[in-house]
This record gives structure tokens, C-alpha cells and sequence, in this order.
């Protein structure tokens, strides 16, 4: 039997490509707690914010203004929410790069990104094969004093049972699910704050590093 592996990039594209429309407009009622772990960034004017999986630029936009002349990038391996991206961005100073999270420290390397002050994950490692590859991926680009801040789906443990059970066999369907060893790998550093709001819906994470 021939197996045929199919790429992170051919993957998104075909997921995502078909929604452009309709993206922004289905996510707001499902993806929780965005607005909350950016308000909680606090970048500064000139500090360098890499949005990994930024999709179609909501969350670049949203910190463009809250963050005044901080310098933005957006990666994703999906053309089709970088081109949805680059028309909601045409005002801000932001770069989008097409690219996968795992390959952050060659993106590095290349001077594709210049070091970041922080990485932003929102709701991409549920998506994500191999989420801590792509954590340690951006620990590994993180300079002494950089921030990752993580919003994703949560446990859901203080939700009735059947919305949690009915809400993890729908995400399934589109390879999506609560990823646990995300919270397990980043709340065992120090100077991690973790909190899940919404019966445990959705995790927020803030993460210094202290290189
Ligand atoms: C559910 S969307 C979230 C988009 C956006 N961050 C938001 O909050 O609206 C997940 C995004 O992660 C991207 N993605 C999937 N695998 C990825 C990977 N390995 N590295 C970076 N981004 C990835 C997808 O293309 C998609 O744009």
C-alpha cells in the first residue's frame, strides 16, 4: 500500500482556502478568550511581535492598535489567509511570511525574523501535528527576557459534560483538539501565569523567558 503523506502547507490550503468569506465572521463566536490574552501582551514601541499561524491578521490588527508602533509579523502556511491577511494589513507595518512554526529558528537564521520580543499562539498548536515541536521551536528563538503568550482551547473541564464531549467531536472532525502537554510543557518554567476562563473552555498563557 502507497501512503501518501500530505504537507502542513497542502493541508491548511485545503482547509482554509474555501473559508476565506466566511473565517472571521465563524470563528468570533468560538474562538474565546483572543481578545483577553492580547490585552494582556503589553508590548512596547519598538518591541518585534511574531504571530505564529496568524491566519487572516485579526489578532495583528487588534495588537497594532492597542500596541502603537510595535513591528509585526504574521507566518502561516496558508496562502490563501496570508492574502486575506496582507488586505486587512495594508495599512499596518507588518510583515507576512509564509512558513510553518517549526521552522522559526531557520527563519532566524536567514534573517527572515529578527529575534523576537514576543510569539503569539492563537489557537494554531490545536491545529498543529506536533504542537511542542513548534513550542520548542519558539523557545528556541526567544531572546532572555522575550514572551510567549498561548490562547487555545482549554480541558473544558467545568463545563457541562455533553457541551465538552459534542464541542471535542466536532473540533476532531477538523484535526483539531485540546492539546494538554502545551500547558504540562510551558507551566514547568518559572515566570509562567496560566489561567482558564470559560469553565475551562479556552487557556491563556503569558510565559517569560529567563534565558
Ligand atoms: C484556527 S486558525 C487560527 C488563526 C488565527 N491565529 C486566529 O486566532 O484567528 C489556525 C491557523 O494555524 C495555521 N497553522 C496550521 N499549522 C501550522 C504550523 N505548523 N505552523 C504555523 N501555523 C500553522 C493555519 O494555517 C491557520 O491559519
Amino acid at each position: 500500500m502507497k501512503v501518501v503523506e500530505t504537507s502542513t502547507f497542502e493541508r491548511m490550503e485545503r482547509m482554509y482556502a474555501p473559508q476565506q468569506r466566511i473565517y472571521d465572521l465563524t470563528r468570533a463566536w468560538y474562538l474565546l478568550g483572543r481578545d483577553r490574552l492580547l490585552d494582556g501582551i503589553a508590548a512596547r514601541p519598538g518591541e518585534t511581535l511574531v504571530d505564529v499561524g496568524c491566519g487572516t491578521g485579526r489578532n495583528l490588527d487588534r495588537v497594532a492598535r492597542l500596541y502603537p508602533r510595535t513591528r509585526l509579523c504574521g507566518i502561516d502556511p496558508s496562502r490563501a489567509m496570508l492574502k486575506t491577511a496582507g488586505r486587512r494589513l495594508v495599512l499596518e507595518d507588518v510583515r507576512l511570511l509564509h512558513g510553518v512554526a517549526e521552522d522559526l529558528p531557520v527563519m532566524l537564521a536567514h534573517g527572515a525574523i529578527t529575534p523576537p520580543d514576543h510569539i503569539l499562539f492563537s489557537y494554531s498548536l490545536s491545529i498543529m501535528p506536533d504542537p511542542l515541536g513548534a513550542i520548542e521551536a519558539a523557545l528556541g528563538v526567544l531572546p532572555a527576557g522575550g514572551w510567549l503568550h498561548v490562547v487555545d482551547f482549554g480541558p473544558m473541564d467545568r463545563l457541562p459534560r455533553w457541551f465538552a464531549a459534542g464541542m471535542g467531536s466536532w473540533l476532531e472532525r477538523f484535526d483539531v483538539r485540546h492539546r494538554p502537554q502545551v500547558a504540562e510543557r510551558l507551566a514547568a518554567l518559572p515566570q509562567t501565569s496560566l489561567v482558564r476562563p470559560f469553565g475551562g473552555y479556552c487557556e491563556l498563557i503569558h510565559l517569560r523567558n529567563r534565558g
